[in-house]
């Protein structure tokens, strides 16, 4: 099948090589010349586990390309919109400009029969005013909302292989034709047997919100949770692991620690919100309003902690900061808790250098005004505390004796409780975390 998929950010890139992967004729297009040229070229624009591998034999079949003209999205049947929808400034709403764009430049090219295909997160009622603008330029063409769900560091995994795929169609036969289209764009997914979810449109922009508001809110309970264990002497991590073993709960999203940031969760609670607003609903999420903050909360409890195991003060300390991105395997730093804490601890007068094993680049051009470094030991020269912010593998696997001889003071927080406090205090290093005595 031909499919176009406009937008190559994050979600986009990923998706064109996995459609190519699955075998059909892809054009990716996007208004970055140079990340068109890079994904032409075989090269990630980003750091993404599997992706360049994906990109190379996708590239090598002949039905991958990319381009910057949405002219060339002429011909394909099925049209993916997989731009970004980031928080608008100074509002919780969702900025839909980039979705509207890609409509609007995609509307010439349309032609009877085709589907255009949302991926982006977009608030409720978002498809249906898209829908009117299409069908008043091209009647024949159809609007469908299939959402995506992967998570950065698994992007390529969990296309190929989602736990499940919604479709959220219109009624009647353009609705019908659209499922079958679909159905043949994922038939490799469908008969490996992934269920798929069919309803309407406004069920499936809502799926999409509904999922990242309940894995934002497991991880704020259990950041509400490590604030009560913090004040009585007990264990989250224990207490996760306890609560975790009842299958109604479960053990995922259950890591207490320094919570959660990225290009999606912090955005899409905030923009539901919004939403609900507007929909003079807003009763009915005033609980993410606390999920947000609790969230938040955990950013300055860490910044204090740092301060208390600095006896006090940190001003004028050299604090090492490992990890920028808003989690392991990305190098994504929007809204990542990791920078957020390091810039609070700069302004406060510390002396914090920052490492990261893939998203340096990325930091420096956003703040510019940290200090950088390229490894955990150069970071930590010296230092008279260490903050793990993001729990790379190679953070989590450090060797406490060895790094113990680069500190000036053996004094850890363990922002993402994934080191082991016994190992850690028997070379003789003070071991605070979140959530844990
Ligand atoms: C998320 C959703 O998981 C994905 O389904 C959706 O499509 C996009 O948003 P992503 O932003 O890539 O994916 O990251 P995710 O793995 O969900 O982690 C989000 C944040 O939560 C990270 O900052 C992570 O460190 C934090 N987190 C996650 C916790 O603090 N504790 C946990 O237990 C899990």
């Amino acid at each position: 099948m031909r499919v176009s998929v406009i937008g190559c950010g994050y979600l986009g890139a990923v998706h064109a090589a996995s459609m190519a992967h699955l075998g059909h004729e892809v054009v990716g297009v996007d208004v970055d010349v140079a990340k068109v040229e890079q994904l032409a070229g075989g090269e990630a624009p980003f750091y993404e586990p599997g992706l360049p591998e994906l990109l190379a034999s996708s590239l090598a079949t002949g039905r991958l390309r990319f381009t910057t003209d949405i002219a060339e999205a002429a011909g394909a049947q099925v049209h993916f919109v997989c731009v970004g929808t980031p928080q608008k400034k100074g509002e919780y709403a969702a900025d839909l400009r980039y979705v509207d764009a890609a409509v609007q430049g995609l509307l010439p090219h349309l032609r009877p029969g085709d589907v255009v295909v949302g991926k982006s997160t977009v608030p409720v009622g978002t498809t249906e005013r898209i829908a009117e603008e299409v069908t008043a330029t091209q009647a024949g063409a159809t609007v469908v909302w299939n959402p995506e769900f992967l998570r950065e560091g698994f992007a390529v995994q969990d296309t190929l292989h989602p736990d499940r795929i919604v479709y959220g169609l219109p009624d009647g036969e353009a609705g019908a034709r659209a499922r079958e289209l679909l159905d043949e764009v994922y038939a490799t997914p469908i008969a490996e047997g992934i269920p798929v979810v069919v309803t309407d449109r406004a069920t499936a922009q809502l799926v999409k919100v509904a999922a990242n508001s309940f894995l934002a809110t497991k991880i704020s309970f259990i950041n509400a949770m490590a604030e009560l264990c913090e004040a009585t002497g007990a264990d989250v991590t224990q207490l996760a692991d306890a609560i975790g073993y009842d299958a109604r709960i479960g053990r995922r999203f259950l890591n207490a620690g320094l919570g959660f940031g990225g290009g999606c969760l912090p955005k899409d609670i905030r923009a539901f919100m919004a939403r609900a607003g507007e929909l003079g609903v807003d009763q009915a999420l005033s609980f993410l309003r606390e999920v947000d903050s609790i969230n938040m909360r955990r950013r300055v409890r860490t910044v204090d902690l740092v301060r208390e195991v600095c006896d006090g003060s940190i001003v004028g300390r050299r604090v090492a900061v490992l990890g920028a991105a808003f989690k392991p395997d990305s190098d994504d730093i929007r809204d990542s808790p990791a920078l957020s804490v390091a810039a609070q601890m700069g302004l406060q007068g510390a002396h914090v250098v920052v490492t990261d094993p893939q998203a340096l680049d990325n930091a420096e051009r956003m703040w510019p005004d940290l200090r950088y470094a390229a490894t955990a030991d150069e970071a930590a020269k010296e230092a008279d505390v260490v903050l793990l912010a993001t729990e790379w593998p190679e953070y989590r696997d450090l060797d406490p004796e060895v790094f113990g001889q680069v500190v000036a003071r053996k004094v850890i927080v363990d922002g993402r409780n994934v080191l082991d406090p016994v190992a850690w205090r028997r070379a003789g290093w003070v071991y605070r975390a979140l959530g844990r005595p």
